[in-house]
């Protein structure tokens, strides 16, 4: 359990606070998990009350709680909730803020530990850190803690990200600094490191004389939604490869940390970050493909290309589909690809990483025309959490036919309960000081390293590689399977 302490949202009045932040600190508090102490205030510009706020939030969170809402327990929560309302840049509302905080402290005894959460827009954020500092709210007093998370995007570029991490640096030390990756704080990326260091045996199996490559997807019945102006201007190379891709890349790859420390865990994934081979310009049309969805179906009905979307340039070059073979030359992966994808406007909707082992050699049941498939271990991060591994096995019968069967585990049969959402365990983490599930200053701008040179090819290049179209409901451009294809391999249908 973490001390108690006030949690203070900047963007109280955004769709994340809504839909994801108040009810997972709702689904701590119902699950016994929250110091009852806690207090919640948001702070952002539109004009309201304590209670109002209070009421938008009880019918948000009944839509998006996991665990619907129980009135006894909502009536035990929301009187530790407050709103505070001012503009970002005055500094009056950041005193009154200091003052009030004050106040909440001495009342329930919160102890004068605060975590700033930033869910603003990024441009925002170097003014509300300057004023925290100003109103002598970023430093800790009497033994007290003070933390800041930041949300995504973490900068657009490595410039602008150096740039925000030198003026977060100057406001919080890197240990109160939580850069938030949600892909983290799902149960099945944590459950990566404990099917790999907590069993014996797939560690032996986990390089290159075992496996033939890996392949990471992140499919999206969903397109932008209102997402248009944003979208517009990240595109889904900066929106999931550059964070929540490469985490999860950096998981599966990374050797063992010598202990579970925070630091020793991404110590480990910046040298995966480390060890990604850089493209050239010229080996970005050859290693990624970018593509962009059209109109067609999804569950039978029809939905319009990403250029007729809401506040969606009619011309737009936006990516939303991206596939890229990443190198990691290291001594654990040497010639093993990784295939990572993503895309709005798939087929179906999922998560996983898929660990494809090299095949049986051409003896015994391996000699026919037609090979035995490879033995794959599919971690599925959702939905329907869980990991199975595919091996091939002999029907029932006189003859020999051999047939591909699944061995399966399902988080929900198994555990017979819903797993927290990513929000939930990132913020107890948070509330902890634990950063082990947070982005690391040089992880983040390792990560924004790989990705440049795609963007500089894409768009400041002479000769840019083609942005494909894909009709909506589809598994992306054709060239993505070309990219498998030129490898002599194949996309996993999920
Ligand atoms: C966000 C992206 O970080 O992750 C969205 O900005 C994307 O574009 C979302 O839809 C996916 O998250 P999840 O948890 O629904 O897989």
């Amino acid at each position: 359990m973490p001390q108690p302490c006030t949690v203070i949202i900047f963007g109280a009045s955004g769709d994340l606070t809504f839909r994801k932040l108040i009810p997972a600190l709702y689904n701590l508090a119902a699950d016994g998990d929250l110091p009852a102490a806690t207090n919640i205030v948001g702070f952002a510009r539109r004009p309201k009350t304590d209670d109002s706020w209070r009421g938008e939030l009880k019918e948000t969170t009944t839509k998006s709680s996991r665990s619907g809402l129980n009135e006894e327990i909502w009536g035990s929560f929301a009187p530790r909730i407050f709103y505070h309302q001012s503009e970002f840049g005055n500094a009056a509302g950041y005193q009154s803020l200091a003052k009030r905080l004050d106040e909440l402290d001495a009342q329930s005894g919160t102890r004068g530990n605060r975590l700033f959460y930033l869910s603003v827009s990024p441009t925002d954020y170097e003014g509300i850190l300057t004023q925290l500092a100003a109103a002598g709210l970023s430093g800790t007093k009497g033994g007290a803690w003070t933390r800041v998370i930041v949300e995504k995007p973490f900068g657009t570029d490595l410039s602008t990200a150096h740039a925000l991490n030198e003026v977060v640096a100057r406001v919080f030390r890197e240990k109160d600094t939580f850069r938030i990756d949600h892909y983290l704080g799902k149960e099945t990326a944590q459950n990566i490191m404990v099917l790999r260091f907590g069993n014996g045996i797939f560690e032996p199996l986990w390089n290159s004389h075992y496996i033939d490559h890996v392949q990471i997807t992140a499919a999206e019945p969903l397109g932008v939604e209102q997402r248009g102006p944003y979208y517009e201007s990240s595109g889904a190379l900066r929106d999931m490869v550059q964070n929540h891709l490469l985490q999860l890349l950096c998981l599966t790859a990374m050797e063992p940390p010598t202990d579970l420390r925070a630091d020793s865990v991404r110590d480990e994934k910046v040298k995966v970050i480390r060890s990604l081979r850089q493209m050239t310009i010229e080996e970005v049309g050859t290693h990624v493909v970018r593509g962009q969805y059209a109109a067609g179906a999804i569950a039978g009905k029809e939905v319009k290309a990403y250029r007729e979307e809401d506040r969606v340039s009619p011309t737009s070059m936006t990516e939303t589909y991206v596939a890229v073979k990443v190198n990691v030359d290291n001594w654990r992966w040497a010639n093993v690809p990784f295939y990572i994808r993503v895309g709005k406007r798939l087929a179906k909707g999922g998560t996983e990483i898929a660990i494809q082992f090299k095949n049986a050699p051409n003896v015994l049941f391996n000699k026919a025309a037609e090979p035995l498939g490879p033995n794959v271990l599919v971690i599925r991060i959702q939905p329907d959490e869980g990991i199975s591994l595919r091996m091939q096995c002999k029907m029932p019968g006189n003859a020999i036919r051999i047939e591909p069967v699944k061995m399966d585990f399902h988080y929900g049969t198994s555990f017979g309960k819903a797993s927290p959402e990513a929000y939930e365990r990132l913020l107890l983490d948070a509330m902890s000081g634990d950063a082990t599930l947070f982005a690391r200053r040089d992880e983040v701008e390792g990560a924004w390293k790989f990705v440049d040179v795609i963007e500089e090819a894409w768009h400041q290049s002479e000769n840019p590689p083609p942005l494909c179209t894909y009709p909506s409901g589809s598994w992306g451009p054709k060239e993505s399977d070309d990219l498998l294809e030129r490898d002599g391999r194949t996309w996993r249908r999920m």
